[in-house]
């Protein structure tokens, strides 16, 4: 996939982009190819970990655990007094760090479920408000890295499912109460795709498409370049690929309590061929 050169010129107005989780998967795509559009660009990524790659002449990482409310709140201190300091343009805000944890509710450390929690909602709407003031003034866009999980209840990843509905449609409510005021914001929702996410979630081997060859899966990359795409197109919401705008179509026709059980015997299945010696 390639964005066209209108989409390509929609990135000029951007002059700094706030990402988080930029050190692995989606996030990191979405730097690289970020970059090979706008290479002056200033980016300032938060993830526990540095990122591999250059960042740019501009680029700054804030090691930070954002599932921690205190460090997130010293970090976006920082943060907010750098953007003060980055040259005229618009503002585009990445809320992409999330993890899963794949297992029976009450087989799973409870400690760690709050924290997806906290990761994936609090600190997505943390960091979103206090970056608005900000968003406001120079303009720009929101961009919260839901998932195709977040259209119907996911068995063994309770949790994590019900966090992705939480974000798309706080995404979406937010893009309604920010009309007019310059700043936008916009719902990704890719489905399986290759990254360090099943390995960090507890799968022991690749779930859905990656091992069976379905073509269900995408490469992070991919998902990145639809995510530029949507963007520069002013989409409210993206569910990378057609093959999962079919399932989340098709599973929003249907009952929610059948999805519900249809998602237990999949991801049942995932279950039992995890536990297999
Ligand atoms: N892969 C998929 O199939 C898939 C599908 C739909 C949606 N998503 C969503 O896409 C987003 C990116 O995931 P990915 O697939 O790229 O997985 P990934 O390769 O595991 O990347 C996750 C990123 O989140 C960051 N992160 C994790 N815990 C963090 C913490 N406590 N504080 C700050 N950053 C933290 C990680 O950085 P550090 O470890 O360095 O902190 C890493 O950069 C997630 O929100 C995920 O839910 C993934």
């Amino acid at each position: 996939m390639k964005l066209t050169n209108n989409e390509i010129a929609y990135f000029k107005r951007f002059s700094v982009i706030v990402i988080t989780g930029g050190s692995s998967g989606i996030g990191c795509s979405i730097i690289k190819a970020i970059l090979k559009l706008r290479p002056e660009l200033w980016i300032c990524n938060l993830s526990r970990s540095k990122p591999d790659i250059f960042l740019g002449e501009n680029g700054l990482h804030q090691g930070v655990d954002l599932s921690d409310p205190a460090a997130l709140a010293e970090v976006a201190d920082a943060l907010l007094q750098r953007l003060s300091e980055a040259p005229p343009g618009e503002l585009l805000l990445v809320n992409n760090s999330g993890f899963g944890d794949y297992g029976r509710m009450h087989e799973l450390k409870q400690q760690k479920q709050l924290a997806m929690i906290d990761l994936n909602i609090r600190a997505v709407v943390d960091l979103s408000t206090r970056l608005l003031p900000t968003l406001l003034a120079r303009r720009g866009v929101i961009v919260n890295i839901a998932s195709t999980a977040a259209f119907q209840p996911t068995p063994f990843l309770a949790i994590y499912g019900a966090t992705k509905a939480f974000v798309r449609n706080w995404s979406l409510a937010l893009n309604e109460d920010l009309r007019g005021t310059g700043v936008r914001a916009l719902a990704v929702c890719p489905g399986p795709t290759r990254s360090n996410f099943f390995k960090a979630a507890g799968f022991t081997s690749p779930p859905i498409g990656q091992k069976s060859g379905g073509g269900l899966d995408m490469t992070s990359e991919e998902v990145a370049l639809r995510t530029l795409r949507a963007i520069a197109q002013k989409k409210a919401l993206v569910v990378t690929g057609w093959k999962n705008q079919c399932i989340t179509f098709f599973g929003s026709k249907m009952p929610i309590t059948w999805v519900a059980r249809i998602g237990a015997i999949i991801l049942r299945k995932l279950r039992l061929e995890q536990h297999k010696p």
